[in-house]
């Protein structure tokens, strides 16, 4: 390892923050969290109101904006996003270059990295104007597309938007494949997607909008920045919990299996955690997952589920939460554990999880990218490392090594 004391003087303080958990990288008006008390705001208005009152647009329309829109701003925003639903037909082709059985997250990085070439002549990031359409036409497109991705990987053609339904019921629609029994109608089940779309909208320098930033730092493309941020989201220790916490379910398989999955988390040699509880930031509770418990509670009982994976849930919520190691830790179920299992009553495929919350986080992505190029202190974002390699050593010829 490099001794630091042989670093030269005008390295200057340097910093070690694996993970960037003490490391603010930037001034952000958007989302404060206070993890200790379970505190989230966005612009200043507690999620619980939020969650109570509003719906997924206003809230975008929030986060990029600062303030509440009165009626004239949000009819005009609504007509705006509702305008830009359609995809290009010469983009849909782009599709088809997928294997049938692609996973949705990576159609969508695919897709969306796919608008940065379909849109480029048209995008000058000098102008506030067209940075504010990019955000909008991400926000439109981006769950036509994600519909689109699903109904592909099950061969089916995709479904144009329908532009007088609501903004959650428009994908809803696209989604589903048998329009028989329309669930795009169930105000229960839009009610619930709303929700989970608002509790989901940002979350302040995740790793998923870190990784937006810090492409968007560079001067790239926003769809390429957003792209970048899906990317991100995708993982299991990120937004891929709530596809993980689906899988694990099913690897528990009945209730009678939940104490024997809780004792094998405990056991820190055999490298198996319970997705979908703890938290990098809240260490107390998740403020979301106290709203989407009680959503999830009452999706389960109105749609009348019966669904043997979600009562292994529910079992692991009990016994996890008087359970000695999860209580002395602050690991409590967080937001993913519930919104996996609301999406699995609401027959959304599993594969489809992360892509929910990607479409809901484009709203908080965009927002973060606007402020980012409005702020004249934003510099090219660049990590510096400890190296623990080699010192200087020479090179010896391949007939010498
Ligand atoms: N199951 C069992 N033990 C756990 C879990 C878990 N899910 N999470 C943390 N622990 C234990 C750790 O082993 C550690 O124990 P120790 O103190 O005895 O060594 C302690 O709790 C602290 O864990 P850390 O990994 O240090 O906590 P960190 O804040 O770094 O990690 C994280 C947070 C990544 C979310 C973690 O709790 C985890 O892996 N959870 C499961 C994945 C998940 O649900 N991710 C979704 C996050 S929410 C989101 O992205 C929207």
């Amino acid at each position: 390892c490099i001794d630091i004391a042989k670093l030269p003087k005008e390295t200057g303080l340097f910093t070690y923050d694996s993970g960037f958990t003490a490391t603010a990288s930037c001034r952000s008006a958007i989302t404060y969290i206070d993890g200790d008390n379970g505190v989230l705001m966005y612009r200043g208005y507690p999620i619980e109101q939020l969650a109570e009152h509003s719906s997924f647009l206003e809230v975008a329309y929030l986060l990029m904006n600062g303030e509440l829109p009165g009626k004239d701003d949000f009819a005009t925003f609504e007509h705006e996003v509702t305008h830009h639903t359609m995809m290009h037909e010469a983009f849909r082709t782009f599709l088809f270059g997928f294997r049938h059985d692609a996973h949705p997250m990576a159609m969508l990085v695919g897709m969306l990295g796919s608008m940065a070439s379909f849109y480029h002549n048209t995008l000058d990031l000098e102008d506030a104007e067209q940075r504010r359409m990019a955000a909008i036409r991400l926000i439109a497109k981006v769950p036509t597309i994600a519909a689109a991705c699903h109904r592909y990987s099950i061969g089916w053609p995709s479904r144009y938007p329908k532009n007088n339904l609501e903004y959650v019921t428009r994908f809803l629609h696209m989604m589903k494949e048998v329009p028989s029994e329309p669930l795009e109608l169930n105000p229960v089940a839009a009610k619930a997607l709303d929700l989970l779309f608002i509790l989901h909208a940002d979350h302040e320098q995740n790793a998923s909008t870190s990784t937006v930033r810090l492409v968007g730092s560079t001067g790239a493309n926003p769809y390429a920045c957003v792209a970048a941020g899906v990317a991100a989201l995708w993982g299991p220790a990120h937004g891929g919990a709530n596809e993980a916490v689906l899988k694990m379910l099913e690897e528990i398989g009945r209730p009678d299996n939940v104490q024997s999955a809780v004792d094998k988390a405990k056991d820190k040699n055999s490298g198996f955690r319970l997705m979908g509880f703890g938290h990098r930031v809240y260490k107390n509770f998740d403020p979301r997952a106290k709203i989407i418990r009680e959503m999830c509670h009452k999706v389960l009982n109105e749609l009348g589920v019966n669904d043997p994976l979600l009562e292994v849930a529910m079992k692991l919520e009990e016994a996890a939460l008087k359970d000695d190691y999860f209580v002395q830790r602050k690991l409590y179920p967080n937001v993913d554990f519930y919104s996996g299992i609301i999406y699995k009553a609401l027959g959304i495929p599993t594969e489809m999880f992360t892509v929910m919350f990607a479409i809901a986080r484009t709203a908080g992505w965009v927002a973060h990218w606007l402020e980012q190029q409005n702020d004249p202190e934003a510099k090219i974002g660049r990590p510096r490392q400890i190296y623990t390699g080699y010192d200087a050593r020479d090179y010896a010829s391949i007939d010498k090594r």
